[in-house]
This record gives structure tokens, sequence and C-alpha cells, in this order.
């Protein structure tokens, strides 16, 4: 009973870790990433659905104080932001928190976090390809007054959908380019995300056009509760500033780069976020947004702006685009944790097998590619997007736990960044995630926990007994 506890606590010094990083069966994985690519990363796998289409389902909660809730959700982003930046500048490997978990909590707590680090990624980029489809779709009749059929890009079951089609192609184009190369998947994005800043800095423009202070008032219609649960809801919109933490050992200055990049990238689309809810809600009033459209509120509000709709077009056109790179970038952040998972033991190796000629894990980025497919081909995930921010606070609570745990245990490790107001921020990290966890709904916690009892079960049936810890008596 003792050892089993022993083993469930066990940790993996730091310095190990940081000493394994880059390596995997078969060779290693190529430093190429600079601290500009780096965060487009981040921005790349942040900024997508969310501020195209949960800001206008979040206004009907909190009327024009979406934008207070959108200053709530990065603020608590924030805490969190400052954690990863310390220990992703403390142990820059590709497990992100997971890998954190592990040298701090041991073993248990960082499965649990891994486990909820696949809704971050492999659950929420199948939610996003999804909706995808969608945007397609808009751009396409906007465009040339076409659509795709509904029997291909709707799950089985909805909407006349047989299979989702368009998410398993944008899976599957975001796994061709994955498998070219980080540094090609790096360029790539960086040009999405240049389309996507520059089309939501073009809807600002327009949209401040129509503005009208009137609209503005009353500023909080549903009071302050009104605001907290549309801070929940959109800070799903800021799940992603922790992407380049899972580059930690394919970029060229890891220690000096990833806070640099984590803390840019939250900046940048805290920015973009609230000048566009800003405009958004200045220019329509807060009635007439529809809490259950899936479709594109910043498009129509564009179109009413002008009384054109080449607006709405160009706004379609980013979206896809939006959406494209997070699914990119996102994908890759996967497939790098399980990188690291694999390396420990705790999943079947073949997910630590880079390929040497190309240096990226192939066989690990397929087996995602199909998972995701899957998921998002065949299964309705409209109700996904809570289920994903639910696994994700949790992650970063773990990750503002870790910074507390660290600089206890090991004060004298080097880092090249220490969050400032020490013990301040992480506890705040830590109770501001726990509160914006409140504001969602029951179902989502019931999600969750089934989720979590799955991973466990995995995690005694597999892991327990793989751990390569076991390999060493500590
Ligand atoms: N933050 C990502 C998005 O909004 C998940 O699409």
């Amino acid at each position: 009973m003792v050892s089993v506890a022993h083993r469930l606590l066990r940790t993996k010094p730091a310095e190990q870790i940081v000493a394994e990083g880059g390596h995997g069966e078969g060779g290693e994985l190529r430093r190429t990433m600079t601290l500009w690519q780096l965060t487009l990363f981040s921005v790349g796998a942040t900024l997508g659905t969310g501020i195209f289409v949960i800001l206008g389902q979040a206004v009907p909660k909190a009327g024009p104080a979406v934008v207070a809730a959108f200053v709530m959700a990065a603020i608590t982003a924030l805490f969190s932001a400052l954690s990863y930046a310390e220990l992703a500048g403390t142990i820059p490997v590709a497990g992100s928190s997971y890998s954190y978990a592990y040298a701090t909590m041991g073993e248990l707590v960082a499965w649990v976090c891994g486990w909820c680090l696949m809704l971050e990624y492999a659950v929420s980029v199948a939610a996003v390809a999804v909706g995808w489809g969608e945007y397609l779709n808009h751009f396409l009749e906007d465009l040339f007054n076409r659509r795709l059929p509904d029997a291909l890009t709707h799950s089985p079951g909805h909407q006349g959908g047989v299979i989702n089609l368009t998410a398993i192609l944008i899976v599957l184009l975001a796994t061709w380019l994955l498998l070219r190369g980080a540094s090609e998947s790096a360029a790539a994005n960086a040009v999405f995300v240049l389309i996507k800043i520059a089309v939501l800095l073009f809807f600002c423009a327009v949209a401040f056009t129509a503005f009208q202070a009137g609209n503005l008032t009353p500023f909080a219609p549903m009071g302050a509760a009104g605001v907290t649960a549309a801070a929940s809801q959109v800070f799903f919109s800021y799940i992603g500033f922790d992407a380049a933490s899972t580059a930690g050992e394919e970029a060229r200055n890891p220690r000096r780069d990833l806070p640099l990049a984590i803390i840019l990238s939250l900046v940048i689309v805290t920015v973009v976020y609230v000048m566009v809810a800003l405009a958004a809600v200045g220019a329509m009033p807060w009635q007439q947004f529809n809490p259950h459209t899936t479709e594109a509120s910043l498009a129509l509000i564009a179109d009413r702006a002008t009384a054109a709709t080449w607006p709405g077009v160009v706004i379609s056109f980013g979206a896809v685009v939006a959406i494209a790179s997070v699914v990119l970038t996102v994908l890759y952040g996967q497939t790098r944790i399980l990188f690291a998972m694999s390396r420990d033991g705790l999943i079947p190796e073949i997910f630590e097998r880079v390929n040497p000629r190309r240096q990226v894990p192939v066989a690990n980025t397929l087996i995602v590619a199909l998972f995701v497919s899957v998921l998002a081909g065949f299964i309705p995930l409209g109700q996904l997007a809570e289920a994903t921010s639910i696994g994700t606070l949790f992650a970063f609570a773990i990750v503002n736990a870790g910074v507390l745990v660290l600089r206890r245990t090991q004060p004298g490790l080097p880092r090249s960044f220490k969050t400032p107001f020490f013990p301040v921020t992480p506890i705040l990290g830590v109770v501001f995630c726990f509160v914006v966890m409140l504001g969602l709904a029951g179902v989502t916690w019931l999600a969750f926990a089934a989720w979590m009892a799955v991973g466990l079960a995995a995690y005694f049936l597999y892991g327990f007994r793989h751990s390569r810890l076991n390999r060493s008596v500590r």
C-alpha cells in the first residue's frame, strides 16, 4: 500500500526532464523556432472560434458588458500565463504542463494533467474543426452563392449530416503541413495569423463607423452574475496561449523565448478581443444578438454597418483562415504532449518515435490525426467548448500550483523568468481558475467527471505499470 502511494506521488526531477528534452526513440526534434514564430504559434492556437462565434453567443448573457467579460477572462488567463511563463522557462520541454506537474506534484497529478490537456488540445481541435465547415459554407455562399451539401458538412443526425467531411478535410490538411516539419508549419501559421489579425482589424474599422454610444447603456443589464457567466463562456477564446510551451524542444532559445512568447501572445489576443467586442456591441444593440446562432455575428454586423455584402465575405474568409490555424497549432501541441508522455512510459512508445529524416514524430501525428478526424467527422461536438474549458482550467490550476511547489522544493533551480508578486499571483491564478470553473454548467462538470474516470482507469491499467520511473528505484 505504501509503495503504491509512493509510486503515485513520485516526481521526476526537473533536471532529468530537461536533460531528456529533444530526444525520442529513433531521432531528435529540430530546434528551428524563433521568438516571433513561437509568439505567432500561440496566437495561432488562440484566436479562432471564440472571437468569431462565441462572442455573439455571450452577448445576450452580459449585454454590452461582454467587453468586461473578455477582460475578466483575460485576467484569469494572465495569472496562469505568468505561471506558464515561469515553468516554461525553467523546464522547457514538449510536455508543457504535464511535464511541469511531473516535476512538482508527482506522477498521478501529471497523468491527470496530461489527460486534461487532451480536452484542451485533441477534443477542442475536433470541436473547432467541426465549425470550420460552417464558415467555409458561409464564405462559398457569399462569394459564389453555392453551399456544400449538408450531408457532407454536418455530423450524423445533425441538420441532415452523414459525415462531416469538411472537418476531416481541415484536419488532414493540417496533418500534411505538420508532417512537412515544425518550421514549415510555423511559417504557414505565421501567414495565417497575420491574415486573421488583419481581418479582425478590418472588422473593427467597419464596425466603428456604425458605433453608437447609446448601444452601450445600460452597460451591464444582467448585473455582475451576467458578466461572470459570460466570462466563463468566453474563456474558451483564450485557450491556446500556452501552445508555445509545447514547442520547448523545437525552440532555438527556449529559456528566453518561451516565457516571452506566452505573455506576448496573451497581450496581443487580449487587445484584439477587447477591441472587437467593443466594436461589435457598439455597432449592434445587444438585444439583437442571438445566443443560438452558430453563424458569424461579426459578418452580419459588418454587412449592416456598410449596407453591403462584401465585408461579410472578407470576415468569413478571415474565419476560415483563423480556424485553420487553430487546427494546425493545436494538433501540433497535442502530438508534442503525447511525445513527452510516451517518453515517460505512461503511454505506448510509438508516440515518441521521431522520423530521423523529417525530424517529426510521424506515427504520433498520424494517430492523433486519425483520432481527431473520427471525432470531428462523426460526433456532434456543439456543446464541447465548455467541456474543453473545464479541462483546460484544471490544467491551468495545476500549473499555478506547480509554481508554488517548485519554488519551495527547488528554490535554486535556474529560472529565466520569475512570476512577479510571488506567491500572490499563482495563488490568485488557482482561485480564478476555480471561480471560472464554477460558472460552467452542471452537465459540463458531469462530462468532466466521466472523462476523468476513464483517464484514471487508463492510468492504472497501463501507465502505472509501464512508467519509466519503475526502472529506477527512487
Ligand atoms: N481559443 C481557441 C478558439 O477560440 C480554442 O478557437
